[in-house]
């Protein structure tokens, strides 16, 4: 059998986990993710003991069998990369739907994110819409945060003036942003609500909170946060001065069906 600590599939968590913190998107235990492992990527690895099982609190039939490989509630980002086998837990979801079966990691007791509603909830929704779906990633972007105090935290309005900071990033995310009011976090009632705007956007901000992204791998989930991130940057360096230009709603229009993406058309004033 192989260690797991040699898996490339760790390696990509860890290295995205160093990246978040990296980039100030992760203080102490802020954000969390999971990532959704095929059965022969991760076999090599295990052996068929369950070290522990964990009630999920919530119904996850649709994802019976599944492997995750799911970041520990309180964790701390900074510190996936010395201790992956303290800070991540790879996870199976038991065939009775309600329970995680414990194959690898949370060394010390721990366990998975308190945001495990949002993630699970979210990999069913993506997962009906997009077959190559892997990633649910959550995080506290710091001008993503900023903006959300300043400007109004409406789907439409947040999606234009996002769209309008950075010429691609329509063609990032074509689809748009979607937003939910602040709620309390660590629930079912919010896990529901996020999965409810995955079944249309990849991207779903959490009114001042953070940020939820989802995608086929990490790299891509992280670089739909990223972009996200760089134009709510541009806006927070720019609101409080006149804005003397802008990128025009036919722009944005021609650089979607350049890119031949499939935009949210009713986004745009046309
Ligand atoms: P966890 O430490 O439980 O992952 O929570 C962090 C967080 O960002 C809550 O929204
Ligand atoms: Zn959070």
């Amino acid at each position: 059998m192989k260690n797991v600590l040699n898996a490339p599939f760790l390696h990509k968590m860890m290295d995205t986990c160093a990246n978040m913190y990296r980039l100030g998107w992760d203080e102490r235990n802020g954000g969390n993710i999971s990532l959704l492992l095929e059965e022969e990527e991760v076999a090599p690895y295990l052996t068929e003991e369950v070290l522990r099982t964990i009630p999920l609190g919530f119904d996850a039939t649709d994802l019976k069998g599944k492997y995750f490989l799911v970041t520990g509630t309180g964790k701390y980002f900074k510190n996936v990369k010395d201790d992956p086998e303290t800070n991540l837990g790879l996870i199976r979801i038991a065939e009775d739907g309600q329970t995680a079966e414990l194959l690898w990691g949370y060394k010390d007791g721990g366990r998975f994110t308190s945001e495990l509603p949002a993630h699970l909830k979210s990999h069913m929704a993506r997962l009906k819409v997009d077959p190559n779906h892997h990633v649910i990633m959550h995080s506290h972007p710091t001008y993503t945060l900023a903006m959300n105090y300043v400007h109004v935290l409406d789907e439409r309005e947040l999606t234009r003036t996002l769209w309008q900071m950075c010429t691609e990033c329509i063609v990032v995310f074509p689809d748009g942003v979607g937003v939910l009011p602040w709620m309390l976090c660590g629930t079912n009632e919010i896990g529901d609500a996020t999965a409810n705007k995955m079944e249309q956007y990849r991207l779903v901000v959490w009114g001042m909170h953070g940020i939820y992204g989802a995608g086929k791998d990490l790299d891509e989930t992280f670089g739909l946060i990223e972009t996200v991130e760089k134009a709510a940057q541009i806006y927070m360096l720019t609101a409080h001065l006149p804005r003397v230009n802008t990128i025009e709603d036919h722009q944005l229009k021609e650089l979607a069906e350049f890119f031949k993406v499939d935009y949210r058309k009713d986004f745009l004033n046309i």
